[in-house]
């Protein structure tokens, strides 16, 4: 039995305001402690998006109303999510755990550079989606092209900037890189792409997610820049749709899988179990690196009981999200959760 400071996802999507078929305050938090975690980060594609106190309000009030976990949310970037004018960053801070226009990259080089440049004067954090629209989304350029300009931009402008989801080779590089100059870096990476690629892929909606399965090698590189620090947090990018939406084949399904319930025992499995990283490594990136990155409340009554030795088998089934759609359904697994504690009070059991 290992027990540890609860889990921080600094990535997730909760769809309420907007798009509650898909998944709720109440059903995500509930995964969420199903999962170990009591701190989630829900990104703003909402409807509304909360890109003003007014609109945020919407979303604070259905986690004020509901949250079973402590729940900090993202404000967007750009009004609307639309890429052209950014929010009102000294309004917004102290509200929202972060800054991202997340589902979407900024496209236009100069309305990141202001943004950036905002958030140098706010201090507050930049966490971006990064996907080229030029270019197909499965081409790894699109990614680690957007990654390359905004490190530049970040090293004019000194803010935070912190990188969604990477997935390829050459992201890992150009962050590795970029941090050794000294560069204001962070960047998290999720489960899947640690521990699937594009040869796992079925025709299946469970297989589809942007960005996409890698390769092989970009699967390796994030070993290691998980094991080097390069990458500073696993975040699950919890995005659940309905059953519906997800049974369209691998083509025509909704992009997004969910990941609360699955992250631990998939990554103790094969990562940690599998020899390739310490147990130390992944707690670390899933426990305290998100809460000094993101200076998330300091919690210390907040726990979870894991047992390491018993196996079990993933069945989607019995989650707690709305959401059901996951590569790794059926997978034979250890480090079930076995309790998790939200200041002091069992939550989950
Ligand atoms: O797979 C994804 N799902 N990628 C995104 O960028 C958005 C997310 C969602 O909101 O479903
Ligand atoms: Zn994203
Ligand atoms: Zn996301």
């Amino acid at each position: 039995m290992l027990e540890c400071l609860s889990f921080a996802d600094v990535h997730v999507h909760f769809r309420e305001p907007g798009f509650t078929a898909k998944e709720t305050i109440l059903t995500g938090t509930r995964a969420a402690a199903r999962g170990g975690y009591t701190i989630v980060c829900p990104m703003p594609n909402l409807s509304p998006v909360p890109d003003s106190p007014e609109t945020l309000a919407l979303e604070q009030a259905a986690i004020d109303r509901d949250a079973v976990v402590r729940v900090l949310p993202y404000c967007s970037i750009t009004m609307g999510r639309k890429g052209l004018e950014l929010v009102d960053f000294a309004a917004l801070k102290g509200r929202c755990v972060a800054f991202s226009d997340d589902g979407s990259g900024v496209q236009k080089e100069g309305v990141m550079l202001a943004a950036m440049q905002a958030a140098a004067r706010e201090d507050v954090i930049i966490a971006a989606h990064c996907e080229d629209d030029s270019l197909p989304g499965t081409d790894p350029r699109s990614e680690w092209g957007q990654i390359e300009r905004d490190l530049r931009l970040c090293e004019q402008t000194g803010c935070h900037y912190h990188v969604c989801h990477i997935s390829t080779k050459e992201s890992v590089h150009l962050i590795r890189e970029a941090k050794a100059r000294g560069v204001n870096v962070t960047c998290e990476t999720a489960p899947h792409y640690l521990t699937l690629c594009d040869r796992d892929v079925l025709d299946d909606g469970r297989f589809r997610m942007n960005p996409p399965l890698r390769t092989a090698a970009d699967r390796e590189a994030l070993i290691e820049g998980l094991k080097d620090g390069t990458i500073d947090v696993i975040a699950t990018d919890h995005a659940p749709h309905t059953a519906e939406e997800k049974s369209r084949g691998f083509a025509g399904s909704a992009m997004g899988i969910v990941g609360l319930e699955t992250a631990f025992p998939v990554l103790y499995t094969r990562l940690v179990r599998g020899g390739r990283i310490s147990l130390e490594r992944l707690v670390d990136a899933m426990t305290s690196a998100p809460r000094r990155i993101f200076r998330l409340p300091d919690t210390p009554q907040d726990k979870v009981l894991i047992d390491l030795d018993t196996p079990f088998t993933i069945d989607s089934a019995t989650f707690a999200s709305k959401g059901h759609s996951t590569p790794f359904d059926h997978w034979p697994v250890y480090g079930r959760i076995v309790k998790t504690i939200l200041n002091g009070t069992v939550i989950y059991e």
